[in-house]
Order: structure tokens, then sequence, then C-alpha cells
């Protein structure tokens, strides 16, 4: 081993890509930001719409900006719209070869399970670039495919072989690939050794207190140790020691039964699996999915996933100290003290906030496996005074049988303790500069309308304030001391997202949106190195009645010390915008483009009559200014 295979993925990193010093994309007010405290006080109860003029207007900072660009205006055309200054270029898209044995792109017949199975996956959400031995390693989950595109050369979009839906089931999982800038150009370097597709096939461990479980063992595998594959990957999270968490978010739809009258246990209905999926055909090709033949293999997924990009040879594990759920992101804290916290949100109406500490605490070059095997897990109560807490996850606190069935039926048991139904929990953040943490709430229709899958009332209140949420809000809070590991910490909302030109209740939004930022469905928020918050929607793209003035699904950037949000990027039509990762210079910014055209009005990137194709795209300065 040379002395770098040594130095954890931080250390390499800042060895052979040195920090900038300074960043022209945040050029103003640190002084003043510093000196700032971000929370003054929390939401009085009533007063949600005057948020924005209570909270963020700060003299000191309200007369400049952060923002090195101009905003980008709302629109529908089909393509990326960025600020003037900037560029983009498109480095991988779904179905391009990851090695020479395979074959371009068929617009006619999309592919076959076998160029499929050597090509980069479908619709990409969660990403990250790491460095590695000099190289750039991407991964990217490929959450999963629009039937009706995949299956575009049938007549009614749907699958008619077991080939289709064997290419079907090969475009979901994760993509592992180099990539290279060559003269500005970014591009995927086919056949290089790290290249490697993660599939809904390929053996993992299972880890932590539910690994050997009796309701984690199947015929194939009475081990109750190793599942296979992975699935429905929405966004990601990355650890210190630099692996990569892929995050199993709708694993339910996937699931079906020959036998239509087959009952499925409660515990599988409060996760929404059912005799009937979701047009995928799965069970059709592998009885591993039909739920009536095998219903333990539900409990094996829903998991996040650890991947090891440096080793394409390594098995993944799933680990289940982190939780049962349909899990959005995981973001990855290294505490003061050294423990490791993970924040994670369960998307589905009515669901929950979760936290992670680890029992062990992280020290570069040190043992990490046990970091997320062994700790505690905690679900979010939200107070309305604008306090709340972490209750922990026991068997005492929960009536569940042991840690085991905590991390197999976690949601049961978040119910048991009384957690606070949320209005879809997406990504969670954690601002680099200060011990504050975000997490998207992208909408929810059911507010105050119907309970969630267990029963739970969903009164609107707290951070969820709207009946029939449209619009979504991002909430954050403080861990009181800035201790991650506090029990306790202190909330509000950083924006309510509305439409002040149509509404003037709380439809309109906090007073940081305006006719000219508006927009619905936070989805995926992310930190860049200078504390700014990316904000990327996967919402209402109708342009019209409530959603008039919003256009595509976009990028924004907020502030969080003033509240200042302006949009950067308008993705093309019909697309959600997700995923964000950047180079280790931090002179390119990746963004996923997913489901283009999901509705047919789409022939983005290509043009003309070209199937319209997810894909990663870099971002660049025209000066060649960092970007975050
Ligand atoms: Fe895959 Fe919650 O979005
Ligand atoms: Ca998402
Ligand atoms: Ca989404």
């Amino acid at each position: 081993m040379s002395k770098t295979d040594e130095l954890s993925f931080d250390e390499y990193d800042e060895l052979v890509n040195p920090k900038p010093e300074e960043n022209d994309f945040d050029r103003v007010l640190e002084t003043a930001i510093s000196r700032r405290e971000l929370f003054k006080g929390v939401i009085a109860l009533g007063s949600i719409a005057t948020l924005g003029s209570q909270f963020f207007s700060d003299p000191a900072v309200a007369s400049q900006t952060r923002f090195a660009f101009d905003k980008v205006d709302a629109n529908t055309l089909d393509d990326i719209t960025l600020p003037q200054g900037y560029s983009s270029q498109i480095v991988a898209r779904w179905g391009d070869p990851l090695w020479s044995e395979g074959s371009s792109f068929d617009h006619d017949t999309r592919g076959t399970s076998d160029t499929q199975s050597v090509a980069f996956g479908d619709n990409i959400d969660g990403m990250e670039v790491y460095a590695h031995q000099g190289k750039n390693l991407l991964v990217v989950n490929n959450e999963y495919t629009n039937r009706k595109i995949i299956w575009g050369n049938r007549p009614d979009g749907r699958f008619e072989t077991d080939d289709d839906v064997m290419k079907g089931k090969a475009a979901h999982g994760v993509t592992v690939v180099e990539i290279a800038q060559q003269n500005g150009e970014w591009s995927m370097v086919q056949d290089s050794p790290f290249n490697r597709r993660i599939t809904p096939d390929t053996e993992m461990q299972i880890t932590g207190p539910a690994a050997g479980h009796d309701l984690l063992k199947t015929a194939d595998d009475p081990t109750g140790t190793k599942a296979l594959g992975t699935w429905n990957n929405c966004g990601n999270g990355s650890t210190p020691w630099g692996t990569y968490l892929a995050c199993e978010e709708n694993f339910n739809g996937y699931f079906s039964a020959e036998d239509e009258d087959h009952i499925v246990s409660d515990e599988l209905k409060r996760y929404g699996v059912s005799s009937k999926d979701w047009g995928y055909g799965w069970a059709k090709v592998d009885n591993r999915f039909d739920v009536a033949k095998n219903p333990n293999e539900p409990n094996r997924a829903g998991y996040i996933v650890e991947i090891d990009p440096r080793d394409p040879a390594s098995t993944p594990k799933k680990r289940t100290a982190l939780g049962r759920f349909k899990h959005e992101n995981a973001e990855v804290v290294i505490n003061n003290d050294g423990k490791i916290v993970v924040y994670m949100g369960d998307d589905e109406r009515g669901e929950f906030l979760y936290r992670y500490v680890s029992n062990g605490v992280y020290a570069p070059g040190a043992a990490t496996d046990e970091l997320l095997e062994d700790g505690k897990l905690y679900v979010a109560k939200f107070h309305d005074t604008g306090a709340g807490e972490w209750l922990e996850l026991t068997p005492e606190s929960t009536g569940l049988a042991d840690n085991a069935e905590i991390c197999i039926h976690t949601r049961i048991a978040a119910s048991a303790v009384g957690a606070t139904t949320m209005d879809r929990p997406e990504w969670v953040t954690a601002n680099p500069r200060a011990p504050e943490v975000y997490c998207a709430l992208t909408n929810n229709k059911n507010r105050g309308i119907k309970p969630n899958a267990g029963g739970d009332l969903t009164p609107a209140g707290g951070p969820n304030p709207r009946e029939g949420n449209k619009y979504g809000q991002i909430v954050r809070w403080r861990p009181d001391n800035g201790d991650h590991t506090s029990n306790g910490f202190a909330w509000d909302l950083f924006v309510l997202a509305g439409n002040p030109a149509i509404h003037d209740d709380l439809n309109a939004g906090s007073d940081n949106i305006t006719a000219d930022n508006m927009f619905n469905s936070p989805d995926g928020i992310k930190f860049d190195s200078n504390g700014l918050l990316y904000i990327q929607t996967d919402g209402n793209y109708s342009n019209e009645e409530d959603f008039d003035g919003h256009g595509n699904n976009q990028m924004l950037v907020g502030n969080p010390a003033t509240g200042e949000i302006r949009r950067f990027l308008v993705g093309p039509n019909e697309c959600e915008v997700t995923g964000l990762t950047w180079s280790a210079d931090r002179r390119t910014m990746f963004v996923g483009i997913q489901h283009p055209g999901e509705r047919g009005n789409s022939h983005w990137p290509e043009g003309g009559n070209a199937v319209p194709r997810s894909a990663v795209v870099a971002i660049t300065r025209d000066d060649g200014g960092i970007v975050g």
C-alpha cells in the first residue's frame, strides 16, 4: 500500500485537491453572517405568513446578496436554462454503455436486457463524485424507470416479453462510473476498472440488529444475511470514510402475487406492499418478488445500502441499524465528540423524520464498519412552541420485542412513540457552517384530511401548517447546545413555498417567496461548501392555476441567514431536478435530470424525435470559477 492508500477519503482529497482559499460564488458577507444569530426565535402560532419579515430580514445583510448569478426566469422550455455566464453539458445518459462491449442507445428498441446490463441505468437521483487515485468516480442512483418510455417500443407501453421485464429490472440500481474532463468536456471513461452496475440482483450482505432475524429468512437465504440487490434508490448519502449510501425508497411497488387474492400481513401493508405491483412485472421473471410465495422478501428491502466505489469487487452492505422505511436520503454528520449522526426522512404522506446516533466514534484511518451497525435510532416530535425532541426507539418505548424488530418494523415503532406525522420528508442536509439541519417537506394532499398508513392522525400544525398542502416547505432545526446527539432542538420554517401571485393566505407562501422565485414541491436539498442551500423541485409543472408562473421543475439557491432564494436552473419538460454533487476542485457542479417527458412531451437531451433520457449534467462557469 502506498502512503496515500492509508489516508481517509477526506485526507486524500485534501492532498490532491486542496480547497480553494477564495470562492467567487460566495463573494460577500462572511463577516456579517458569522456575527448573526441565525435563529432569532421561533414561529409564533398564527403568524406563519409573516415568517419572512420576522425572521429573515436582517438590516445588516438585507441590501446585499451572496448570490453571484442573476435570477433565471421560470419557463417551460425543453432545455436546461442557466444564468448568463454558466454553461451545461451532458456527462452520461440512460442507456449509454459503460464498457466497449455495449452498444450505443437504440432509440427504436430502447435496448435489451443485455445492452441495459452494461449501460448507465435509468432515472438518476442521488449522486456523488469521489476523488480516488487521481480519478473521479461518479456514483449515481438509478431510482426507477418510466414504463411508457422504456417500453415505448411496444404499442401500449407495457412489457410484452420476459426480456422486456429484465431490461426494466436491469435499468434499476446504482451506476458507478469513472468520469474524466478533457479540454473542458466531461465524459464517461468506458472500460474503467471502477465501472460497475449494481442491480436488483447484486449480492448484498445484511448487517446490524436485523441480520439473521427470522423475518429476514427466505427459502433462498435461510441465514437471513444475504439479500439480492437494491432498487428504487432515491436520495443518497456519503460517509467521511469515502463510501456511498444508496437509500431504498418505494421498494414495495415491485412485489406482487400470482394469486391475486393473496392478503399481505398488516406489517407489510404499512409499507404499501400488496398483491399488485406498479406494472414492473418482476414477479413474472423472478419468484422472489411474488409476495405470496416469499412473504419475507419485502422485509429485506427498505434499507440504506453502503457501497465502496473504490473497490468494484466489494459486497454492498444493507445497514439495518438505520431503520426500514421509504428512505429518501441519509445526511451524515460527524458530531463534535466523533459520533456519527445520520438524519433520514421517510417519504410518504404522514410518515416521519429519523435520526441515528452511532455508539462508537469516528477516527480517520480506524475501522468504520461498526459505525453504521451499532447505534441508537430516534424519531422526531415537533412541538408547536418551536421546540422539538428526538424520541429513542427501544423495546421499552415501542413495545416491540427487540432492536431487530424495531429495525424491520421501524414505522410501527415510530407510531408507537407518538412521532410527528410529516408532509413527506424528502432530503435532509446539514449546514457545514453551522450546527443546523434542513429537511424538505415536499407536499401532502392528505394533511388534515386523512391519517397515515398506520392510522396516525395528521392535523395541520407545527412544521406542517397547511391542510391539503400543495406547495411544500422546508423545516430546519438547531440541536440544543450545537450537539447533534442532544435530544432537544429548536425549529422553524426556512420557507413555505406557494404562489403569492394568486393567493393571499398561507398558500401565498412565506415572505421570502415572490413572483420571481416561486416554486413548489422542494425535494432534493443540499448545502454547498459555503453554506448556501440548493433546492431542487419535483412538483407540479403544469404552469397553470395554483402553479401558474412556476414553470418546469427547477433548482434554486437559498441563503440560510437572510432567507433570500433565487432561481438558478430550470429543467426540461416534465422532468424532476434531483441529485447534486461537485468535482473535487469545485469548478464543476453535477446535477441530475430525472424522468424528462414522463407524460410524453420531451425529447431532451437529444431533441428532434429522440427518446427522452434521464441524464447527468455538468455545469461550469464560463470564466472557470468556483461553482459551490
Ligand atoms: Fe424518490 Fe421521495 O423521492
Ligand atoms: Ca426525491
Ligand atoms: Ca421525487
